[in-house]
């Protein structure tokens, strides 16, 4: 098995009526991580879960809750997603008035640091900041939905950072998010990714077999 990939189920695409039984068959089903997509209807154009949801299907799996916030403001909640159980807390630089700040709130709760690019933002906005973080996330869609086509001019900004954190030694995740499916996967992990987001492949393909797609993710 390719234990260097990374799968992280969003549960965007599962059955909301039934969400802490939808993250047990993600585990059973391999999943490595748990890809929270958390949505206020102002950063993004969508709404979705709060920390009391991420509190009650957190005893459904002992996984990693790879938490995605689109949501701004975003510093006065950063507590109650660490309390309700998120792992690493993924945050938007446009989201806040200080990236500095957020890093290190997220890091006084002792969660994981994440920061996520949507498609047209650059680089620029976290280069101060990679020796700070843990995780980078790269929107290959714009935020918002699941099911979305995957934008491939995401992939040139992958390899950057790809190597900068390898001349750098940076110790930081490469995840991407957004259209991923059996036909783009292999692109995105040699453009650098080591952790594939993925909602509507997983949920939806080969009759919904979540082994099976988090499999053929993971190895194709
Ligand atoms: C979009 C979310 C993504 C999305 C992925 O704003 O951040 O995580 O749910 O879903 P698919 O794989 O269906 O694009
Ligand atoms: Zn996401």
């Amino acid at each position: 098995m390719n234990t260097s990939i990374k799968i992280s189920p969003s549960i965007l695409a599962c059955d909301f009526s039934k969400i802490g039984k939808e993250v047990e068959a993600l585990e059973k089903a391999g999943a490595d991580y748990i890809h929270v997509d958390v949505m206020d209807g102002h950063f993004v154009p969508n709404l979705t879960i709060g920390p009391d949801v991420i509190k009650k299907i957190r005893p459904f799996s002992k996984k990693i809750f790879d938490v995605h916030l689109m949501i701004s403001p975003v510093d006065n909640y950063i507590e109650q997603f660490a309390n309700a159980g998120a792992d690493i807390i993924t945050f938007h630089p446009e989201a806040t008035k200080d990236t500095g700040a957020t890093i290190e709130l997220i890091k006084k709760f002792k969660k994981k640091v994440g920061i996520s690019l949507k498609p047209k933002s650059e680089i620029d906005l976290i280069k101060d900041y990679m020796h700070k973080i843990d995780l980078i996330l790269i929107m290959s869609v714009e935020p918002g939905f699941g099911g979305q086509k995957f934008m491939p001019e995401v992939l040139p900004k992958l390899k950057e950072l790809k190597k900068i954190i390898d001349k750098q030694k940076y110790k930081i995740d490469l995840e991407i998010d957004g259209g991923i499916n059996f036909e783009n996967s292999k692109a995105a992990k040699n453009a650098g990714a080591n952790i594939l987001v993925s909602g509507s492949t997983i949920f939806n393909e080969n009759n919904g077999d979540l082994e099976k797609n988090i499999n053929l993710l993971r190895e194709n």
